[in-house]
């Protein structure tokens, strides 16, 4: 089965009440849980973890122990070059996710760190977006076996 890691940046915790206007109304347990539905029936096995602090997001990086990744890197895609060498240093694909479209809002939002080594990205299709990205998952695997 392949083993999809789900990281979760700064403030996503507060999903379901931190500016619902731009990040919809649902909480991040309930994106999980849409989430887990949708690999049950990909056959993906998916492993979360959320934290607000960059190095511990690198951390669980480096554990290795899935086969892809499917992040949201949050304010941290616009600054992190340490987020950066961590993904791409760990030798596995990963996806991005945005809730928003970061190059629709502030000009500050449009400098990326990670979507020109990301194997794909999905954004402004708020919490469906996981489940589009998860998709390309499973094809990308699926590929890979044919
Ligand atoms: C975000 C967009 C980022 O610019 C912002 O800092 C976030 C969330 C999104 O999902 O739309 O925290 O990654």
């Amino acid at each position: 089965m392949t083993r999809v890691l789900v990281l979760q940046g700064p403030n996503l915790n507060l999903l379901g009440t931190r500016e619902p206007d731009i990040y919809g109304t649902e909480t991040l347990d309930e994106i999980h849980a849409a989430i887990s539905g949708r690999a049950a029936e990909l056959g993906l096995d998916v492993d979360f973890f959320q934290s607000n602090h960059e190095g511990a997001l690198i951390d669980r990086l480096h554990e290795r122990d899935f086969d892809a990744v499917v992040v949201n890197a949050a304010g941290l895609t616009h600054t992190s070059v340490a987020l950066r060498d961590a993904l791409t240093g760990i030798d596995r694909p990963f996806w991005e996710v945005h809730l928003s479209d970061p190059w629709r809002r502030e000009p500050f939002r449009s400098v990326n760190l990670i979507h020109d080594v990301a194997t794909g990205t999905v954004a402004g299709q708020g919490a469906r977006g996981y489940l589009v990205v998860l998709d390309q998952v499973a094809a990308h695997f699926a590929e890979g076996r044919a």
